[in-house]
């Protein structure tokens, strides 16, 4: 007879912190989020153990998931800046996917390419559509057009008037040419960059190889990018750290080519991790490559899914089926279970692990987080850090097409599992199938719009004055204090209500609505 689990399936929001005492030590400045990314060894007698000895961490618990229109080298750069770990989605052909991990880690701070280009031959009307498109009113003239063309000099707002310069006015006309420019060879570091904007009064400087052509520019704006991201999440020779996603079928050819480009850390992309195709992936990364790099694996929903995996080698693993914003997965087959549950399941198998074992292994609470304070919740119960979606989906940096419907600017979101993302592999049983047929019988995704939301850094730091703040009110100051000594309630659906704006007009709402 089937087995009948006695607690219903819950989630985060049906959870709520107790505070404990806040001490004047307690502040939000003094929170510490280092998150341990990867397995490692600690005394199995003692508390669980914080960050201090792993061999990977973020600076905050957040990492992005390891979707097309979420992760790319756009995004993975912009969350690493701000101590958190993106995963470069995995349903692309390898040699794009070990691209854009190639230019997260060539990446510099303060040194960009230049986006806004035009060859000699364009006129002001193409420079004013390029400053249109792109947001840029500082354009690169290079021989070709290209950002890597030979450098032939610049053109910025202050050089045309519009409305008054003719716009068919050839741009070499109105440019400021290479040979009037202070320009840096490339191999500068950004403070000697900063040094020559600051000593010449510059707004930008372009950075040229020793072949005269555009390397990156250096502007002026961005001069204490760095002092900007104090958390940035770096390795050892100070590049921003990425993941990558791989699947159990292609790993032979794709996991070398991410390794050469140089990612961190893997993550298997899988609705249902709970497989032998798992196990074998892991096994043919560790034995292949041992101590090159790590790899996460999952999505489980219990402790049986979570030790399989922790024995067959997963540095961390992830937790979740079904409640991920755009998944369906569970109206299509009837199977997940509420993170919450699953989480508090997993947490107690990684403790039972730990006491018998030495190994910590790090969980990664993946998908279904829609309010800032599910984070918190999540970490209360026991993970390490979480996984989002949705949530990166809305920012200017994620990939997803900006667009207004109906006077709401919105950014496109689309499952893994979706016709469009055609990730065949996240959801294989690993039978052949013949080429040219379907491989996708039937969806486990939609593809959807989002809120537009802004830019990442800004969001992200509301969310993280939010979990720095619950912590507090917690007594906490670091994620492993915080998880010992936290206390939650399972909230009733009316105590659900209370916790909201009742029984009042809010100010912003439509007030005719209210009149009938
Ligand atoms: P969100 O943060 O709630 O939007 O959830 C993101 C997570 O949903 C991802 O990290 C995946 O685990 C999961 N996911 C992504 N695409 C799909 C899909 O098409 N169907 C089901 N789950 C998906």
């Amino acid at each position: 007879m089937a087995y009948i689990y006695d607690a219903p399936s819950r989630t985060f929001g049906e959870y709520l912190l107790l505070p404990n005492l806040t001490t004047k030590a307690c502040v939000p400045a003094a929170v510490v989020l280092t998150a341990p990314l990867v397995r490692f060894a600690a005394d199995p007698e003692g508390p669980l153990p914080d960050a201090t000895n792993c061999p990977l961490t973020a600076n905050i618990p957040i990492t992005s998931a390891l979707m097309q229109s979420v992760s790319d080298d756009g995004l993975a750069i912009a969350l690493a800046r701000c101590g958190g770990l993106s995963f470069i989605f995995g349903s692309q052909a390898i040699d794009e996917q070990a691209a854009m991990v190639a230019r997260v880690k060539t990446y510099k701070a303060g040194f960009v390419a230049s986006t806004a280009n035009l060859a000699p031959d364009a006129t002001l009307a193409d420079a004013i559509a390029v400053t249109d498109r792109s947001g840029h009113s500082t354009i690169a003239v290079t021989h070709d057009g290209s950002a890597t063309g030979r450098f032939v000099g610049i053109v910025t707002g202050r050089d045309y008037r519009r409305g008054h310069t003719p716009v068919d006015t050839a741009i070499v006309q109105i440019m400021t040419p290479v040979a009037a420019m202070h320009c840096a060879e490339a191999g500068i570091d950004l403070a000697a960059a900063n040094d020559l904007i600051w000593q010449h009064k510059l707004n930008c400087l372009p950075v040229l190889d020793s072949h005269g052509h555009l390397d990156t520019l250096v502007f002026r704006k961005d001069h204490d990018a760095h002092k900007q991201h104090p958390l940035e999440n770096v390795d050892a020779a100070k590049r921003l750290v990425v993941g990558a996603g791989i699947n159990t079928r292609d790993y032979r050819d794709r996991v070398p080519a991410l390794l050469d480009a140089g990612v961190d850390i893997l993550c298997i992309d899988s609705s249902d991790g709970y497989s032998e195709w798992q196990a074998e992936t892991i096994g043919f990364i560790k034995s292949t490559y041992p101590g090159r790099t790590f790899v996460g694996a999952g999505n489980v929903v219990d402790g049986q899914g979570f030790t399989y995996l922790a024995d067959a080698g997963a540095d961390f693993v992830k937790v979740g089926i079904g409640g991920g914003s755009i998944c369906i997965t569970r109206e299509q087959k009837g199977i997940g279970r509420g993170q919450a549950s699953s989480l508090l399941d997993v947490v107690q198998a990684r403790n039972d692990y730990f006491r018998a074992t030495g190994i910590y292994v790090p969980i990664c609470s993946d998908g279904g987080i829609s309010q800032d304070y599910h984070v918190t919740v999540a970490l209360a119960l026991g993970a390490d850090f979480v996984m989002l979606g949705r949530y990166f989906a809305r920012f200017d940096e994620a990939p997803g097409r900006k667009l207004q419907i109906n006077n709401q600017m919105l950014k496109e979101y689309w499952g893994e599992g979706s016709n469009r993302a055609r990730n065949w592999e996240r959801y294989d049983h690993g039978e052949a199938v013949p080429d040219g047929a379907a491989k996708l019988i039937f969806e486990e995704g939609v593809d959807s719009y989002v809120p537009y939301a802004g830019g990442l850094r800004d969001n992200l730091e509301t969310t993280l004055a939010i979990i720095r703040s619950t912590m507090c009110n917690c007594g906490s100051l670091r994620l492993p204090q915080f998880q010992r000594r936290a206390r939650l309630t399972v909230a009733s659906a009316v105590s659900l209500r209370e916790g909201g704006a009742h029984d009042v007009i809010l100010k912003d709402a439509r007030l005719d609505s209210v009149d009938g």
